[in-house]
């Protein structure tokens, strides 16, 4: 079953979410098993910022070395880093280092920090998992779509693991699959092969405008959450993770 999407720039709000833009495109919609019209088969969420708060832990964690390493960091710096590989984090840290480092300095030291944010990671429980979340994820499940993450982090399964999500996606694109990370659409891309899906049978969750932007070159639609919302990016603006359940019929 499809239909055509008719193009408008117009802004309007619908169930309280903001429409920044309809697709100009033919989208494949469906019908779940209970005959609800479902506008999308699969919904891949980035994971830091979306399903979980580890932002923190990498603020601590770089925070840490930039310390040692005598280099200027602070919150605004760790915004920029949403989303962006560990090594090209690193890069964008060093931007205020005076001197240079090796390869494999930079090999060594990105993996100094990883090793302070796992042992951060450690003291994750499934109690770091919102019931807001939780409950949403299950019901875009009884609701017969895909779920995915499209996350550029290596650790995306460990965290996946400490929340008690461990096997409950249909499908985990991170950062060992991927060559470039967001804003590069691989990541997501990855995810929708993964799920047997078409981009535009896909509508991706994010809170980084990198993510957005990956997303958007990947010809997905895209929900902004938190921060990314003031980007005035993306196809819908979440208030709050459960807006998601709006978007989808
Ligand atoms: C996510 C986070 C980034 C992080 C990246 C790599 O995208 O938003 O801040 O740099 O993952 O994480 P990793 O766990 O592989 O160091
Ligand atoms: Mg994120």
């Amino acid at each position: 079953m499809s239909n055509r999407q008719i193009s408008t720039k117009q802004q309007h709000k619908q169930y309280g979410i903001f429409y920044h833009s309809v697709n100009l495109s033919i989208m494949t919609s469906s019908f779940n098993k209970k005959g609800l019209h479902m506008k999308y088969k699969g919904i891949i969420f980035d994971l830091d910022g979306v399903i979980c708060h580890t932002d923190k832990y990498h603020y601590l964690a770089w925070k840490q070395l930039a310390d040692k390493l005598g280099i200027y960091f602070d919150e605004k710096i760790n915004n920029r880093l949403r989303g962006v590989s560990r090594m090209d984090s690193l890069e964008i840290i060093l931007e205020n280092y005076n001197g240079s480092l090796t390869a494999t300095e930079k090999e060594n030291y990105s993996e100094e920090k990883n090793n302070i944010y796992k042992r951060l990671l450690e003291d994750m429980s499934p109690s770091d998992l919102s019931k807001e979340v939780k409950d949403t994820l299950d019901q875009l499940k009884e609701d017969g779509l895909k779920l995915a993450i499209g996350s550029s982090s290596k650790n995306a399964r460990y965290i996946l693991e400490q929340l008690g999500l461990e096997g409950y996606f249909d499908a985990i694109s991170d950062g060992n699959n991927i060559e470039k990370s967001k804003p590069d659409p691989e990541v997501f891309l990855k995810a929708c092969e993964y799920l047997g899906l078409s981009p535009k049978e896909c509508l991706v969750v994010e809170d980084a405008k990198s993510g957005l932007e990956a997303a958007i070159e990947g010809g997905m639609d895209q929900a902004a959450i938190g921060d990314a919302v003031y980007t005035q990016l993306a196809t819908y603006d979440l208030a709050t993770f459960s807006d998601l359940l709006k978007c989808i019929r």
